[in-house]
């Protein structure tokens, strides 16, 4: 599937994003670990989350959609919790599609199920998944788990993952992530629930918190920290048993996906005469760093309706048609806007002077090496965007030419192509545009509705 993308036209409405991938996963694989029926409206139905559901029904869980009975939508997901050693171990591998998040996290609650209990039973678990996923690194989180005594092992340090039965209360330890991820933050946490005491996790830069604060509303006692060391700041989550291994169900409504609305609020600051308005958006503060990026840039954004929904932050943002200019990116805002690199850069390319972004080699390790791809793909359309070890510059205000792009595999890229599009010279086209599905599949007919000139062939 082409999607062609072209100029000409303002962006104006008001309207919301799916809700929030990250959000999405936790609470379909927490719910899953819990006693009881969960309920979590406003479930993000994606390529990627449906990687999560359909390993929960392989491992034995019951999820079902129900109605909402004022919109007719089918976003109501009612799971009913198997405990946290209740997951049944299927034969055949868990097939995590493209999804990391789906791997990292399931082999974290993997650990936590198959420590004990099982450990007389001959029972092998495999986690694996497509060809892009089988690139991306599960060292990461191998290495800490076996220093819990969990029995894992990966594949040259990619998928797949196997893991056997381990002895039960794993180790309770104190480790230090090489890099802040809250990929591997959740896999630990959910492996610590099954240790003989309180594991503590230390991270260079403030990862997004949200299954400690999913966590805790089912009962869990975690604790974050910033310590200093060396000059640095680090960011210390420390994570206690709850009593019996129970966790309480869930019953939340899940925010808006800040990194869709990225999409849009993107499109409208560079689209001439547009004034889009995005509802409940997630706003936690560890996923937010682009809307910090952009306001230095000059961009025309307001921030009303603020309100906490089930313990997350969220508002809705007023984006008008602005004039940018270039700014630098490092350190922690790197971590706080991780995800949003492809859509910056765009900004970037539509703003006036040059953008930097550094300390930012963990782009390389996404979906796509979001460095040398996103450069690759920017130069097509004229972009003078230049690639370094660890991040890239981008020479703006120079005129964003048509062209026909190849988003590699990467949804945030092929989605991030389409709205450098709304502002070019001449249309552009993303190739094998369906890869958009894996996370936000409405991404197309929501900026038409804006009025955006997106048509797929
Ligand atoms: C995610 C964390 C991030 C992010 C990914 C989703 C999560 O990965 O890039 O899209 O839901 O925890 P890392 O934590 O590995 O940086």
């Amino acid at each position: 599937m082409n999607l062609i993308s072209s100029p000409g036209r303002p962006l104006q409405g008001v309207m919301c994003v799916p809700g929030d991938k990250s959000l999405s996963h936790r609470a379909a694989l927490f719910a899953a670990l819990a006693e009881g029926e969960s309920r979590i409206e406003n479930f993000l139905v994606s390529g990627v989350t449906q990687a999560m559901l359909q390993s929960l029904t392989a491992l034995g869980v019951d999820w079902a959609w129900e109605v909402n009975k004022q919109d007719g939508q089918r976003n109501m997901l009612v799971i009913q919790g198997r405990g946290l050693r209740g997951l049944r171990i299927p034969d055949a591998a868990l097939d995590c599609g493209n999804s990391a998040t789906t791997m990292r996290m399931l082999a974290g609650a993997l650990a936590a199920s198959m420590a004990g209990a099982l450990s007389a039973a001959k029972v092998t678990a495999t986690l694996d998944g497509s060809a892009g996923l089988r690139r991306r690194p599960m060292n990461r989180i191998v290495d800490p788990l076996q220093q819990m005594g969990v029995n894992i092992q990966a594949s040259d340090g990619c998928a797949p993952l196997t893991l056997h039965p381990s002895t039960f209360p794993l180790k309770a330890i104190n480790y230090s992530l090489p890099v802040a991820s809250a990929q591997i933050k959740t896999c630990l946490l959910l492996a610590a629930l099954a240790a003989g005491g309180p594991t503590s996790l230390v991270e260079p830069g403030p990862s997004r918190d949200h299954s400690e604060r999913m966590l805790r509303s089912m009962g869990v006692t975690i604790t974050a920290e910033k310590v200093y060391q060396d000059g640095k700041v680090l960011y210390k989550t420390t994570l206690t048993p709850p009593k019996g291994r129970v966790l309480a169900p869930l019953s939340m409504t899940l925010p808006g996906d800040f990194s869709s609305a990225a999409f849009l609020i993107v499109a409208a600051l560079i689209t001439p005469g547009s004034n889009v308005t995005i509802q409940k958006v997630g706003l936690n503060s560890a996923r937010t760093g682009l809307l910090d990026a952009l306001l230095s840039m000059g961009a025309d954004i307001c921030i009303t309706a603020q309100a906490t929904h089930s313990d997350e932050p969220v508002g809705d943002l007023i984006v008008k048609f602005s004039r940018l200019h270039g700014t630098n990116i490092s350190g922690e805002q790197v971590v706080r806007m991780i995800d949003e690199f492809p859509i910056f850069a765009i900004a970037a390319a539509y703003a006036s002077g040059v953008t930097t972004v550094s300390e930012a080699a963990e782009l390389r390790l996404k979906e796509s090496d979001r460095i040398a791809v996103l450069c690759e793909e920017l130069r097509k359309l004229g972009v003078q965007a230049v690639e370094q070890p660890d991040g890239f510059t981008i020479q703006g205000g120079v005129a964003v030419q048509g062209g026909v792009i190849q988003p590699h595999g990467d949804h945030r890229l092929a989605m991030s192509l389409a709205v450098a599009g709304l502002a070019s010279q001449a249309p552009v086209a993303i190739q094998d545009a369906q890869i958009i599905a894996e996370s936000y599949p409405e991404f197309t007919q929501t900026l038409q509705a804006l009025g955006g000139r997106l048509v797929v062939e």
